[in-house]
This record gives C-alpha cells, sequence and structure tokens, in this order.
C-alpha cells in the first residue's frame, strides 16, 4: 500500500505552482508529498504545517514553515484521509491532527486529498471517527456523541494532540448525513473539532495507482 501512497502524493505535485506558500497535512502519504516537494523547495515560497510531526519532516528537508496567521489565504492544501467517500466528504484525524487540518483546509482554495485505495469507501463511519475535546470535558462530551449518534465513543487513552487535548474514536457509525452530523457534534461545548470534512470537503481526490486516479 506504502507504493499508492507514494504515486498519489507524487501526483500532487502537479498541483504545485511557483511561488505558492502551499499548506501540508499530516500522516504518512504526505510524507511522501514532504519528500516530493523537498525538490521544489527553492520555487515555493513556504510551506503552512498542520502538524509537529509534518513540521519536523519539512525542517529536515530544508522546507520553510510559515505561521498561517503570516500566510493568509492558502491556494493549495495537500492532505491524505482515513476515509473518503463518492462525494469527497472525509474522514481525518487517525494521526490526531484534525484541528489544525481543519483549520488550513478552509484556509485554502483547492484541496488536494491524497489516498490509497484502501480509503475509498460508499459510507462513511467504517473509520472510527475521531473527535478532538479539552480534557475536562471528556466524559461529557463522550455521552453526548453516544446520545446524539448512537455510536461507541472510546478514548484514544495516552494520546494528546498538539493542541493539548484528547481524542475520542467514535465507532459503530454509518454516516449517512456527514454534514448534519459534523454540524451536531461541533456544538457540544467541549469539541474541538471533529474529524468529519462535510461542510468542507476535498475539492480533488487522488488515488494512487499506476496510473493514478483523478476525482
Ligand atoms: C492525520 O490526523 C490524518 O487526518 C491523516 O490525514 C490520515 O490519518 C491519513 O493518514 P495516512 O496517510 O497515514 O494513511
Amino acid at each position: 500500500m506504502s507504493d499508492m501512497k507514494k504515486r498519489a502524493a507524487e501526483k500532487a505535485m502537479d498541483y504545485v505552482e511557483d511561488g505558492m506558500i502551499v499548506g501540508v497535512g499530516t500522516g504518512s502519504t504526505v510524507a511522501y508529498f514532504i519528500d516530493a516537494l523537498a525538490a521544489w523547495k527553492d520555487r515555493i515560497a513556504g510551506t503552512v504545517s498542520s502538524s509537529e510531526q509534518s513540521t519536523a519532516r519539512l525542517r529536515s528537508h530544508g522546507i520553510e514553515v510559515i505561521d498561517l496567521n503570516a500566510a493568509g489565504p492558502l491556494s493549495l492544501y495537500v492532505d491524505g484521509a482515513d476515509e473518503c467517500d463518492p462525494h469527497k466528504r472525509l474522514i481525518k484525524g487517525g494521526g490526531a491532527a484534525l484541528t489544525r487540518e481543519k483549520i488550513i483546509a478552509e484556509a485554502s482554495e483547492r484541496f488536494v486529498c491524497i489516498v490509497d485505495p484502501s480509503k475509498r469507501v460508499d459510507v462513511l463511519g467504517g473509520f472510527p471517527l475521531p473527535v478532538e475535546v479539552i480534557p475536562m470535558a471528556r466524559s461529557l462530551v463522550a455521552r453526548e456523541i453516544l446520545r446524539l449518534t448512537g455510536g461507541q465513543p472510546v478514548w484514544r487513552d495516552g494520546v494528546v494532540t498538539d493542541n493539548g487535548n484528547l481524542i475520542l474514536d467514535v465507532h459503530n457509525l454509518s454516516i449517512v448525513d456527514p454534514v448534519g452530523m459534523e454540524r451536531d457534534l461541533n456544538q457540544v461545548p467541549g469539541v474541538v473539532s471533529v474529524g468529519l470534512f462535510a461542510r468542507r470537503p476535498a475539492d480533488v481526490v487522488i488515488v494512487g495507482g499506476e496510473p493514478p486516479l483523478v476525482l
């Protein structure tokens, strides 16, 4: 599968243009994108990173990382996903970076999502839905998730996000209305962000293969 991830990541370089500040996601597929971007580092104006992990990889290649507040609106964001449906709606957050990923996706004109074929599903929810929560609200949010969705929230023990928060992974969901679920969960006090990217889906999905499939 790593070969498929690499092919998707390298295809995403088609969307990188001279002088751009590129939004960069998190995960094993994005790691290949960062490695491909290294060859272009003198042609882009820099990157905005969605995690400490990606920042470290970018800097190890000598690629400049810029604060989003200084960068302003971005033309391009490239990131992976844990699941992708036919409408380019996503589950993300398997790497616990969902909040910064969502911020950068929102700030970007074009979101190019890079996946291997195993990530494509008809209905989201087979992959447990990550929800980032303020630590003191963990139990409250878990009860509300159960009440609102019927899914089983499981605390991702030992994981603290880059923002100092916790992750609940919601199991046993079949998400027929991703926009509605994203909206409802976002309104629970203590929820920082929900790993559903439905209100702002991807614009382009690249599925790794020979040749890669561009959706
Ligand atoms: C990080 O929090 C996630 O949203 C990743 O984008 C997602 O888990 C994809 O990861 P891989 O590229 O490692 O499969």
